[in-house]
């Protein structure tokens, strides 16, 4: 008689049988140097809570440096800022974007004069200033012009630039804007100003809640950004953007958003091995936060989790409103 042997060959519990194991083996860490703190900044003299991200305001400027101390204490090397700008300065064309004592120049000066040692990360693209919320310069039928717009974003991130930030993020996707604003940068002499691209980013229903955030929903109303984000339906576009970004200078390459997006954040990784970010947005965030709010999710658990997630997939680094409250547990549990 054949005989079975009674026991499996292989016993992968093993491994997981208790903490010291598991702590040994896991693959992915995340610490508080893979988070990038978003935080939205304003002119007001107090804070103001945004009803669709519970626990994020737009913050003032003093309130801004606070943070920043407290990232800087948690290990957080970058601060990413986004302005929400007073509705009488928008215009068509976006121009207080390359006011020097704009808001976010501004903004730049004070956490670069009180923490060097902090990255400063400053998006470019025109939505949060302009009067139709769109990231560029409109054609009379609501068409963004593509060169035009690059014209401003380079002045915009110039401005940024001159203010002393680290890294410019373009966000707008236009054709073209990472290599003008890399040689406009260099021939003003920013040879060190990175840029992380925002390489892919989609044209996502996530953003819901940032756009309350930064003013610019009511502007924007029921229009979309379709003609120049990517369509969610595409992952093949995705790393043909990276490579384009890639040639024309970028840095760093973003992902965003994040979790329904992890598919791409591994291709792009795989692909070509450079620094790799992911966007956990403003809807990842307030789905999770609602759905611990409720009662039926455990937060920290899903925060942390998700933030691995992304580690798994090979980003590089995480852009969470999460940041500070991972790595103080981060802290917590060292
Ligand atoms: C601006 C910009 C957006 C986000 C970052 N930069 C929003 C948008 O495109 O409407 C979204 C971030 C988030 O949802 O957390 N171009």
């Amino acid at each position: 008689m054949f005989h079975i042997p009674p026991f499996p060959t292989s016993r992968p519990r093993r491994l997981r049988r208790d903490a010291f194991t598991r702590n040994l083996v896991r693959e992915h860490h995340l610490r508080p140097s893979d988070l990038i703190l978003p935080v939205f900044i304003h002119e007001d003299s107090t804070p103001h809570a945004i009803d669709s991200m519970p626990g994020v305001s737009r913050l003032p400027l003093d309130h801004l440096l606070r943070t920043a101390e407290e990232a800087v204490a948690l290990g957080i090397p970058v601060l990413a800022l986004f302005p929400a700008i007073d509705p009488k300065l928008k215009t068509v064309d976006g121009a207080e974007a390359f006011n020097p004592e704009g808001l976010i120049p501004r903004a730049v000066r004070a956490l670069k004069a009180r923490f060097p040692q902090l990255g400063v990360l400053t998006d470019v693209a025109l939505d949060p200033y302009t009067s139709h919320g769109q990231d560029g310069l409109p054609d009379d039928t609501g068409y963004l012009l593509n060169d035009a717009t690059v014209e401003l974003l380079v002045r915009q991130a110039l401005t940024q630039a001159e203010a002393g930030t680290d890294m410019v993020g373009p966000s707008d996707m236009m054709d073209g804007r990472i290599g003008a604003i890399r040689r406009a940068l260099d021939s003003a002499g920013h040879i060190h100003t990175r840029i992380m691209a925002y390489s892919v980013k989609y044209a996502s229903s996530f953003y819901g809640p940032f756009r309350d955030a930064v003013g610019s929903k009511g502007a924007l109303g029921k229009a979309d950004k379709n003609t120049y984000y990517v369509d969610p339906g595409n992952s093949d576009e995705a790393l043909r953007e990276v490579a384009q970004d890639l040639a024309e200078g970028a840095d760093m390459v973003m992902v965003k958003p994040g979790m329904p997006y992890l598919d791409v954040v591994q291709r792009v990784k795989s692909q070509f091995h450079v620094p790799t970010f992911a966007y956990q947005v403003s809807g990842e965030y307030a789905m999770i936060q609602a759905a611990a709010a409720q009662g039926w999710l455990n937060r920290d658990a899903v925060m942390m989790e998700s933030l691995l997630a992304f580690k798994r997939a090979g980003a590089d680094g995480i852009l969470s409103y999460f940041a500070l409250d991972a790595a103080r547990l981060l802290k917590q549990q060292s």
